[in-house]
């Protein structure tokens, strides 16, 4: 970017804050996570904030994310040189500016009328990779032609139409992405208590069901064309959207199916990680859905470690499951982790103000994560180990 302001996210960022300042202004989104999740309360209408925020039964898994974060002291060192700091790595194939992408989210629609356009654009903005998700309000070209030269992966939601999920495959092949993200921890929904209490599904209001009607495989099961037929069309995509039959053998044959580099979300037990990578897995997703899957499972942070030692030597592991702060990343890729997903934080910065919100969130976490690796005593991300952990 052709500006005076410093190349580096965090001396960047905290000039342009407090050159601002100087004007008499203050950063419009808020800082603190907590902050931030409490103004989204206001901006979104209450459905679609229980949408985001809830989780699974008691959501004792979503509490659970954070305060294993917690468990993870970080352990500084000093006079390294840290003066230049390298964010940038490569994760299955992908050469990424930051060890950050945008984990999917569907339905952004519900969130702001910009939906995934204004995510698309902002990450193109930050040249900050995105991970498009299969129940996307906007289609997956769309947003592929939005991100332009910025890296883009697809998420899948494996319907129970197998050639509808081929055809996912293909279109997402055909627009461009560059790794298949495939959500294996979705087979069914799980029992939401928010939305069941509000009897709300975003789907019936056909809110992320873009790529479904733009599908002709899709539109071939509908009577009638789906624009007019926009229930039938809706009871089709219900019908369809996940596969809770699927085993292993169908993931072997999806790998080699793929032209793409396919990655597993959800993935919490070593042993499904060994069995993924024996069946062609470029990387792992280690996830539990942002505690919206099963009550009472275990941290995804928990799992890390031994994920990691499973298969960390053979394909790369990425990591999501309460990412609010730079230093939640940072323990993450100290974990072995090769890259983290950010996942509610920009959804609260698109509530508030659409593509800038979420440029806003994710300036500030790219500039907080830059300023504690240095401050850690590390000067390059793919350095990050357990030894800048305490314990
Ligand atoms: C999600 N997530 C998700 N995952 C996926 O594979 N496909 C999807 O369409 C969605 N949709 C979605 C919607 C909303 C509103 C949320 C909050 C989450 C899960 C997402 O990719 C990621 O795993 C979690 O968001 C990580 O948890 P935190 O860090 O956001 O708490």
């Amino acid at each position: 970017m052709a500006d005076d302001l410093p190349d580096q996210p965090g001396p960047r960022r905290m000039t342009q804050v407090f050159t601002d300042g100087m004007a008499g202004e203050t950063p419009g989104v808020p800082l603190s996570y907590e902050v931030l999740e409490s103004a989204a309360l206001d901006a979104l209408s209450p459905s679609a904030y229980d949408y985001v925020a809830g989780g699974a039964g008691s959501e004792s898994t979503v509490d659970r994310n954070r305060e294993a974060f917690g468990e993870y002291r970080l352990l500084p060192r000093m006079l390294r040189g840290v003066g230049e700091r390298d964010l940038s790595t490569t994760v299955c194939g992908t050469e990424l500016n930051h060890p950050v992408m945008l984990a999917p989210v569907g339905v952004q629609s519900i969130i702001h009328e910009g939906a995934e356009r204004a995510t698309a654009r902002a990450a193109s903005e930050l040249d900050l990779g995105m991970v498009a998700s299969s129940a996307a309000s906007t289609t997956l070209e769309d947003i592929h032609a939005e991100l332009g030269e910025t890296p883009g992966w697809f998420q899948l939601y494996w319907s129970s139409d197998h050639e509808l999920a081929e055809s996912f495959v293909d279109r997402a092949t055909e627009a461009g992405y560059e790794a298949l993200v495939v959500t294996l921890d979705t087979p069914m929904l799980a029992w939401r208590e928010r939305d069941m209490q509000r009897a709300y599904l975003p789907f019936l209001d056909r809110d992320g069901v873009a790529n479904y009607f733009a599908d002709p495989t899709f539109q071939s099961r509908v009577d009638g064309d789906v624009a007019d037929n926009k229930r039938a069309a809706v009871e089709e995509f219900l019908e369809v959207f996940s596969d809770p039959t699927l085993t292993w053998d169908d993931f072997e044959w999806l790998c080699e199916y793929s032209d793409l580099p396919v990655v597993p979300k959800g993935v919490l037990h070593p042993g499904d990680a060994e069995r993924a990578v024996e069946a062609g897995a470029a990387g792992v997703v280690v996830s539990n859905h942002g505690g919206r899957q099963v009550d009472g499972a275990v941290a995804a942070v928990e799992q890390l470690p031994a994920v990691v030692d499973a298969v960390g030597d053979e394909v790369d592991v990425l990591f999501d499951s309460g990412i609010r702060r730079g230093a939640d990343a940072l323990k993450a890729l100290a974990l072995g982790a090769d890259a983290v997903l950010l996942g509610r934080p920009y959804v609260y910065g698109l509530a508030l103000d659409g593509a800038d919100g979420v440029r806003e969130v994710c300036e500030n976490f790219l500039a907080d994560l830059d300023l504690g690796l240095g401050l850690l005593g590390c000067d390059d991300v793919d350095d990050l180990d357990e030894s800048v952990l305490a314990g």
